[in-house]
């Protein structure tokens, strides 16, 4: 299978999906459209995906950031979380699809957050795909988080300060337990990482493309995996 590349495990894809209120302003539509048409991009790409060697499938859908955007497009999003979730659940059971979520869940409705833990419970079981949801997500919050929560740690006596390295904060990540992503795409061309997995991506291969998310699928995900199979990855070495 082409997406293997060097690698003899299964990829950790993560995309920073980009580009719907473009899409939607290039149809003369309401940004939400633009959104909506994404939910079906995710589903394309979650089946497309399914297919390839991949074994965790990251989707930036909503950042820390994103909370500052004018209150009804905050609204329509969030409904568009909750139907997801709703009427998802279903599918991703019967695809072995494991769900996990990252990002601060204190900021979400309490009836989100509730649909999420039970989504995660029901799906925690599930051998195939790992599908992770980065909400309400952003890497510098991230690592300040897993600070806070190692100096609480120090402060109770629990551990000394010599002893926090990486496998430390590592381990204070939402990502805790998952490999780091191999490959970061970001569509729509813009070629920034708008806080995402800061830590996590320390060593993953960026591959930016030109396709607004809306109109995302198999072929955009097959292209990114063949270009990230030509890489030559050295890790500094
Ligand atoms: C990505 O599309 C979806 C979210 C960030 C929630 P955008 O809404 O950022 O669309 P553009 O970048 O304005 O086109
Ligand atoms: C990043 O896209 C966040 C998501 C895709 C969820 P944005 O559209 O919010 O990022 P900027 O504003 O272009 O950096
Ligand atoms: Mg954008």
């Amino acid at each position: 299978m082409q997406a293997k590349a060097k690698s003899d495990r299964p990829l950790h894809v993560a995309i920073i999906m980009d580009g719907n209120g473009r899409w939607a302003a290039a149809r003369g539509l309401p940004r939400t459209m633009g959104h909506k048409a994404g939910i079906d991009a995710l589903r394309r790409t979650l089946e497309a995906a399914q297919g390839m060697a991949i074994s965790h499938l990251t989707l930036y859908s909503f950042s820390a950031e994103n909370w500052q955007r004018p209150a009804g497009e905050v609204h329509e999003l969030m409904g568009l979380l909750r139907f997801y979730l709703k009427t998802e659940l279903k599918s991703l059971c019967e695809n072995n699809v494991r769900l996990r979520v990252i990002g601060d869940r204190g900021y979400l409705a309490d009836d989100i957050a509730t649909m999420i833990v039970q989504a995660e419970n029901k799906t925690a079981n599930n051998t195939g795909i790992t599908l992770v949801l980065a909400l309400s997500y952003g890497g510098r919050q991230e690592i300040a988080a897993a600070v806070r929560a190692l100096a609480r740690k120090v402060e109770a006596g629990m551990l000394t300060a010599e002893a926090v390295d990486e496998k430390q904060i590592a381990a204070q990540l939402y990502t805790h337990g998952m490999p780091d992503p191999d490959v970061v795409i970001r569509t729509s061309g813009e070629k920034r990482t708008s806080n995402f997995l800061l830590w996590q991506s320390a060593y993953a291969e960026y591959v930016f493309q030109d396709v607004l998310w809306p109109d995302y699928g198999q072929a955009h995900l097959a292209a990114a995996l063949e270009d990230f199979t030509k890489r030559e990855r050295r890790f500094g070495k």
